[in-house]
């Protein structure tokens, strides 16, 4: 049960329905340890889910980059992306039997466009299906590390893009 927080769930939710521009797209959860943020990010998750979004749930550690663009990413692409998708797919990373996708000219992107890539890839399916992608990231410390900085542009050209992207974090002060 979550008390007293009905409201700004509902209103994360009615975000993502509200499509692209929705200001709540892009939120911050603050506050001291314990004060409920991790319990925030995972009622935004269930929000999502129930609206049949696709959410990619981390935390602000090391290697947080190296996961979204290595792991999580070309999960869900070779899950959704089906065969239409393989040619666009070329040159991303991906986990080595996954859906035929190849390691070949992975190391030649950098990080950034990487992401950047894969977010377009997969936004431009799910949009097809009328949904979303969600990242949350929780634990974000008050130093911002270069992953996140990275992150945060990516997600501002893909607002810019009218994608259907949302983020939460989870900021400790
Ligand atoms: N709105 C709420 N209703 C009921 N229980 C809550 C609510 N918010 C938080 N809690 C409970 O309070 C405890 C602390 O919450 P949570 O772990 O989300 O805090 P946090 O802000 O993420 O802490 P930390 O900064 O240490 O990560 C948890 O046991 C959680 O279940
Ligand atoms: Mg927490």
């Amino acid at each position: 049960m979550l008390v007293g927080r009905d409201d700004l769930i509902e209103q994360f939710g009615e975000s993502l329905d509200d499509g692209p521009g929705a200001p709540r797209r892009a939120t911050l959860y603050t506050g001291a340890r314990g004060v409920g943020k991790t319990f925030m990010l995972n009622a935004a998750e269930d929000e999502a889910r129930r609206g049949g979004w696709l959410v990619i749930s981390e935390a602000a550690t090391p290697g947080l980059m190296d996961r979204l663009i290595r792991d999580h990413l070309p999960w869900l692409l070779a899950a959704r992306g089906g065969s239409a998708q393989k040619r666009q797919l070329k040159g991303f990373s991906a986990p080595a039997g996954m859906g035929g996708l190849s390691w070949e000219t992975v190391e030649r992107y950098p990080p950034e466009s990487g992401l950047r890539s894969m977010i377009n890839a997969l936004t431009e399916v799910l949009a097809k299906h009328a949904t979303g992608l969600l990242i949350t990231i929780d634990e974000i410390l008050r130093k911002l590390f270069d992953d996140l900085r990275q992150i945060g542009t990516q997600f501002q050209h893909a607002f810019r893009e009218n994608r259907e992207v949302a983020f939460a974090g989870a900021w400790v002060y």
